[in-house]
């Protein structure tokens, strides 16, 4: 894969951002291609860490057309990981699901884990490791793709992956999602941390208009949350940036080393927040006892993907969530000074997101995986659910 070259980045403590790299193409072997403005990473050093990359893909109740193509989309060596939180009543969507993830397997004998995130025996799991933040009042495992991403890092561990990245499950390209699983290969292998993080961005992401296809630069939640999180960022540096384009990156990987040292957040303010915790634990030095992590650095890296992203439509109701909760990750940050905050709570009431006096919802945190004995946890799954399905080659 041809890149753009990381020339430029941003640094706040022991936290690196790249500026967005595009893609330039898709697919190389030429170990040199004599242009210091562009990065090879061949082919052949791709595919030799696919099998690390372990693909954790939540859904919800999206089509199984949908669902198919994003499974045949993953290169056939990465392990993938389905977290499912879809309907078992009237009609049984996680059991069409599953039908559909055997014959999966039966044609490709692809490395597959499977669990619900409503089943019994996960919640157990959880509870008996302690880690109950997850949990809701009844004790059952809370929904959010934020839940079942913890999960979803939680099953990586378990088979051995060094990087988990996610992709959507309601994704209409499935050529796209071939291509984002190498982007993330291409951003561990160009970084020289062991905790590193690729973000995506989009080149387009396509809508239907009365004119046809209109390809859309930003979504509106993108647009408007990259805004306040450069904002974040510029007062914590005193300098203002546009660095940052992947705040709600949803498609987007981490080493499993990254990954087990964070707090993650609930639903969907988890990729915001991913980047405000960073900020305010990286970007000083000595808040956290990590000590190696502020040594090697924490390097972010945002790719532009070639391909557009195409997926479901959910609705206004669910943008007008997703404004909220990413901006209120934001506006609760320990960084976000008053005037910040004042601007967030204008953005949100110009929008009619907010009412006069009332603030964004405070993102509900939980802890870093690294305090889980994922062995006893995966015991307890293996004895306890009903669900948990495993596929090996
Ligand atoms: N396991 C699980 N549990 N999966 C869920 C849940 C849940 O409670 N809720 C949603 N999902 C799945 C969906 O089925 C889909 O595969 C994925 O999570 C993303 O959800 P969408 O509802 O499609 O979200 P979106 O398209 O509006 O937003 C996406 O893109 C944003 C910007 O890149 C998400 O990935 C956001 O997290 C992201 O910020
Ligand atoms: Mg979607």
């Amino acid at each position: 894969m041809l890149l753009e070259a990381p020339v430029y980045k941003e640094l706040l403590g022991a936290v690196e951002i790249f500026e967005v790299q595009k893609v330039i193409k898709l697919d190389s072997e030429t170990k040199d291609v004599g242009s210091f403005t562009v990065t090879n990473v061949p082919r052949e050093d791709i595919y030799r860490i696919l099998e690390d990359i372990a693909i954790v893909v939540p859904m919800k109740n999206e089509k199984l057309q949908l669902i198919d193509g994003v499974l045949k989309a993953i290169p056939h060596q990465c392990p993938i990981i389905i977290v499912s939180n879809s309907k078992r009543e009237g009609p049984n969507l996680f059991k069409q699901e599953v039908d559909l993830i055997k014959h999966f397997y039966n044609l490709t004998r692809s490395r597959i884990v499977v669990v619900h995130q409503k089943d019994p025996g996960l919640a157990k799991a959880f509870e008996e490791v302690g880690y109950t933040e997850i949990l809701d009042q009844k004790g059952n495992v809370r929904s959010g793709k934020g839940e079942g991403m913890i999960v979803g890092i939680l099953l990586s561990k378990v088979i051995g992956a060094k990087y988990v990245g996610f992709v959507d499950a309601d994704n209409y390209i499935p050529g796209s999602v071939n291509e984002y699983v190498k982007d993330y290969a291409a951003g561990f292998l160009m970084s020289e941390s062991e905790y590193a993080m690729v973000r995506l961005s989009w080149r387009h992401k396509p809508k239907v208009t009365t004119k046809g296809l209109y390809f859309r630069k930003w979504g509106r939640v993108s647009e408007i949350t990259n805004r306040y999180m450069n904002a974040l960022f510029g007062v914590a540096t005193n300098f203002e940036t546009s660095i940052i384009s992947t705040g709600n990156a949803g498609e987007h990987a981490m080493t499993l080393k990254l990954a087990e040292i964070m707090p993650f957040s609930t639903g969907y303010s988890i990729e915001p927040f991913e980047l405000v915790y960073l900020f305010e634990t990286f970007g000083r030095w000595g808040k956290d006892s990590h000590s190696e992590v502020y040594d090697e650095g924490i390097e972010v890296f945002q790719i532009e993907t070639l391909n557009p992203h195409l997926h479901e439509d959910k609705g206004q109701e669910h943008v007008r969530d997703m404004i909220l909760s990413s901006l209120g990750t934001i506006y609760h940050s320990e960084i976000a000074t008053e005037s910040l905050k004042n601007r967030i709570l204008k953005e949100l009431r110009l929008h009619g997101l907010l009412k006069e006096g009332e603030e964004p919802p405070k993102p509900k945190v939980m802890p870093p995986i690294e305090g889980v004995d994922v062995k006893k946890w995966m015991s307890i799954l293996e004895d306890e659910a009903e669900t948990l399905l495993r596929f090996e080659v």
